[in-house]
């Protein structure tokens, strides 16, 4: 299964959903690919990996100038492969809209290296901040949209438009794509704001918001500092408890 972890707002825990979800499958045998797409590298310096500056990344593979195969890396944790972002990828968008199937090429990579025998049976697509090409790559390559939404009180707005954009890619260019779930994040659990704003996006998605709500936790904000994964860094912590419940959650939906 091929999930993008999309929203075009920046800091509502895609990075920490992305990275978290893929180290608890993994930890759970699974054999799981995390392809960085966002220029912030964020999921390639949360797993502790800074790429020499003359490495490929994704940035290559999107130009077509290396294959996923050549920039996937082990991680830390067993089982977890990681296809590393750069900033170069901040030029992406205008490069790519001068090349052939621009929508397509994260797709295309892809499945190259799905066909291969020992193929990975969980892709997580950690997006960047806006709805520009590379976030329509990884919507055109998924299978299944993820969508963080911190617990605040802006919550809803900009969900409209990324669906628009999810049901634009679905006609378009991936007719099988769903909105595989709504995940609450950050969520400040003591306070009224952050049980009014769930039962409000409940109210709105009532199939789709996943049950489990990840609630603010600092261990999910140190981990990247260390490279790793939360249940790495803290197997008994709250944080590490709802990615896990949420994997699970993500796995009966698939
Ligand atoms: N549940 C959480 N509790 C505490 N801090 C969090 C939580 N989720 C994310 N963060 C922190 O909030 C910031 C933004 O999260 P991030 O996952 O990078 O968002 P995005 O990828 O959407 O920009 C990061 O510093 C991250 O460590
Ligand atoms: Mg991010």
């Amino acid at each position: 299964m091929i999930y993008a972890v999309a929203n075009q707002k920046g800091g509502v825990g895609k990075t920490t959903t992305a990275i978290n979800l893929a180290a608890t499958l993994a930890q759970a045998g699974e054999h799981v690919l995390l392809i960085d797409i966002d220029p912030q590298a964020n999921a390639t310096t949360g797993l502790g990996h800074r790429p020499p500056a003359e490495d490929p990344t994704m940035f290559e593979v999107l130009l077509g100038e290396a294959s996923l195969r050549e920039v996937t890396r082990d991680t830390v944790v067993p089982g977890l492969s990681l296809a590393p972002s750069s900033r170069e990828l901040a030029g992406a968008d205008v490069l790519l809209a001068e090349l052939d199937r621009r929508e397509s090429r994260l797709h295309d990579a892809l499945h190259s290296v799905l066909a291969a025998s020992d193929a990975f049976g969980f892709v997580f697509i950690d997006c960047p901040p806006s709805l520009g090409l590379l976030t329509v790559n990884a919507l055109v390559a998924a299978q299944e949209v993820i969508v963080p939404v911190q617990t605040e009180y802006y919550a809803l707005e900009g969900l409209a438009q990324l669906l628009e954009t999810v049901d634009a890619v679905r006609n378009r260019l991936n007719p099988g794509l769903l909105v595989g779930g709504i995940v609450l994040t950050m969520a400040d659990l003591r306070t009224n704001l952050a049980r009014e704003v769930e039962a409000e996006v409940r109210s709105h998605f009532p199939e789709l918001t996943y049950t489990t709500v990840v609630p603010r936790n600092v261990r999910l904000a140190e981990a990247p500092s260390h490279g790793l994964p939360v249940s790495m860094l803290d197997p008994a912590c709250p944080g590490s408890d709802a990615y896990f419940d949420l994997a699970k959650e993500v796995v009966e939906r698939a």
